[in-house]
């Protein structure tokens, strides 16, 4: 098989620096600055020590290796907007813990982020507290009472974009019942504390950022329904640099901090909601909303060469399938190197086989039976891993074609206490289905497209998925989001991560696990590796343009693997402890900003 030669820049490892940081580095740092070294981290711990020098970027790749992250000495908090993250700072610095800054991030993001970080929508949010308990919320959107099995499907029988676009692709919202259930079990704060800086980036605005000014407020979508008066008046979206006042979403964030999310799902914005489905032939009702509940479930827990993940279970399928993925990659463990056309065959074989799974088997585990013990065995990984060719691509048997847009978003913290909380939330496309609740101030998720509107059929992320996933009242639709934390060898927090990207979330959130624990990198490098994605169906291989060298991409199609290419994959943001604090990195293909203190 061909090598990838002298075509791969190999990180080098530099012990002498590394000492010389230990012996002089401990103690507070600002944020942004650099924090230890690539060797320094390895040093945490000796597995990852014996892999550190492995990690590789191709000639060509838009990323250098060697990119500092934002070192905190107490804490961390990584979101896409800045606004967010300084928010979440804000309140862990007033004394809150982790729980209370995730929901401060959240409430901010709807804010400043509207296009992903939304109460229109719904997410998932795995906890680690420092005395070694877990837990995840499930907050997903719920299939409203009036919704049926065929409901986006045309008199042809084809999917009609009616599950993307406008009122009747929305679920029943979640974000703000989850995130005031995750404050009042887990945080230590009232909802009117940590809504606080989200209240006054509504209503005092906030100055356009490059994060807010890159979501395209002027786009097609926005403009067919009531948010293109806020959003692009006369044409124009807000400038980078201006104030962006957002009084409606102010009113309606005030109403639930003094409230409680009863405002939302009872009270007057529950009013503004379904008048504005109703306008639109929408389906959502006062029941609906009056009966939505987020649900405590037990966290799915996998071990990878001895650290610990702890992640999400359905109606994700995060958690399950990067589970299953990393079982069936600890089969050929140590891996090939990072970068390498036999690293990307397995990696793309295991991904094809648990996804086959996934499409195939998993969804709300209230309307089908989900074989999670089943399918994150050991066992079964063993079964599956003899089915994988080192050589030979396998084939997807049919079940069908796909493509892939955008907007989630994954937020990740850490408190002083070592309290961790990842927390990933979606409207699922860019705006959701593009309906803005008139009076409410935000916009509608089109989450109904998670489900398998069409059996058999491709969904906007081109995942093919069966009737376990079909629609049903009252159902939450299958997700791929992965909230994620990993504990080292010895039990303790090593990193917090997860993912915005459609189905390469769980790409994504484990390749950047992998490259740390198993390629030995720093969380910056293994933020800028290039990424690699398979779903099964569309039977593709597709990796980040420059990404693969020629000769590797030659090597994968020589083994029978059809190649494709994406401008980027997913959107990671991650903390990881290192000595003396702990690193954060915001997503690099995106804007994702890490503060620390
Ligand atoms: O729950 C899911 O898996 C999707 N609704 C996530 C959508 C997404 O990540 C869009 N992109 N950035």
């Amino acid at each position: 098989m061909p090598t990838t030669g002298n075509s791969i820049r190999h990180l080098s490892l530099s012990v002498a620096s590394a000492f010389a940081f230990v012996a002089c580095a401990p103690g507070p740092q600002p944020s942004g600055t650099p924090g230890p070294t690539r060797a320094d981290v390895a040093a945490v711990d000796p597995v990852r020590a014996a892999a550190a020098a492995r990690g590789a970027f191709p000639t060509g790749w838009r990323f250098e290796p060697g990119e500092d992250a934002t070192f905190g000495e107490h804490a961390m908090v990584v979101s896409v907007s800045r606004y967010a993250s300084e928010a979440g700072v804000e309140i862990l610095k007033a004394g809150g813990n982790a729980v209370d800054a995730a929901v401060a991030t959240g409430f901010a993001l709807a804010v400043t982020s509207p296009s992903n970080g939304n109460i229109g929508g719904g997410g998932f949010m795995t906890i680690r507290l420092a005395d070694g308990r877990t837990a995840t919320l499930d907050y997903r959107e719920t299939a409203p009472a009036a919704a049926s099995r065929d409901m986006y499907l045309g008199p042809d029988g084809k999917l009609t974009n009616k599950s993307t676009v406008g009122h009747l692709a929305s679920g029943v919202p979640g974000s703000v019942a989850g995130m005031a259930e995750a404050l009042a079990k887990y945080g230590t704060m009232s909802l009117a504390k940590v809504m606080a800086p989200a209240l006054r980036l509504a209503g005092e605005g906030f100055l356009v950022d490059s994060n807010f000014s890159s979501g395209g407020q002027c786009n097609r979508l926005i403009a067919q329904f009531g948010g293109k008066e806020l959003f692009c008046p006369g044409g124009q979206a807000a400038q980078p640099g201006t104030l962006f006042r957002q009084p409606d979403l102010a009113r309606t964030l005030s109403m639930i901090a003094a409230q409680g999310p009863k405002a939302f799902y009872e009270g007057p914005i529950a009013d503004s909601l379904v008048a504005e489905e109703q306008r639109g032939g929408g389906i959502i009702t006062k029941a609906d909303l009056k009966n939505y509940k987020p649900i405590w479930r037990t966290p799915v827990t996998g071990n990878y060469r001895g650290y610990t993940l702890i992640t999400m279970p359905p109606a994700s399928s995060g958690g399950v399938t990067m589970n299953q993925t990393l079982n069936i990659l600890e089969q050929f463990a140590p891996l090939p190197p990072a970068g390498s056309a036999a690293y990307a065959h397995v990696v793309a074989e295991a991904l094809r086989l648990s996804f086959m799974d996934r499409n195939a088997k998993l969804a709300d585990p209230a309307f089908a039976k989900v074989p999670i013990a089943e399918l994150t065995s050991k066992d079964y990984a063993k079964t599956l891993a003899a089915q994988i060719n080192r050589n030979r691509a396998s084939k997807t048997p049919a079940f069908d074609p796909g493509k892939e847009p955008e907007h989630t978003t994954h937020y990740s913290v850490v408190d002083a206490m070592g309290n961790a909380v990842g927390t990933t939330t979606t409207l699922n496309g860019g705006y959701g289905s593009g309906v803005w609740v008139r009076g409410g101030g935000f916009f509608m998720n089109n989450e109904m497209d998670d489900f398998a509107a069409a059996p058999g059929q491709p969904n906007m992320f081109g995942l093919v998925q069966g009737e376990a996933n079909a629609i049903q009242p009252g159902k939450r639709m299958l997700s791929a989001m992965s909230p994620t934390i990993v504990l080292d060898p010895n039990g303790q927090l090593l990193m917090v991560s997860g993912a915005a990207g459609g189905p390469t979330i769980i790409t994504a959130t484990m390749e950047v696990i992998l490259n740390v624990i198993e390629h030995g990198m720093t969380l910056a490098d293994a933020m800028h590796a290039p990424r690699l994605h398979h779903q099964a169906l569309p039977d593709q291989l597709d990796y980040e343009q420059r990404g693969l060298t020629g000769a590797v991409v030659d090597s994968l199609k020589a083994m029978g693997h059809t190649v494709g290419t994406r401008a980027s994959l997913a959107t990671v943001n991650s903390i990881m402890r290192v000595p003396g604090g702990w690193h954060g990195v915001g997503e690099p293909r995106a804007r994702g900003v890490a503060v620390g203190y």
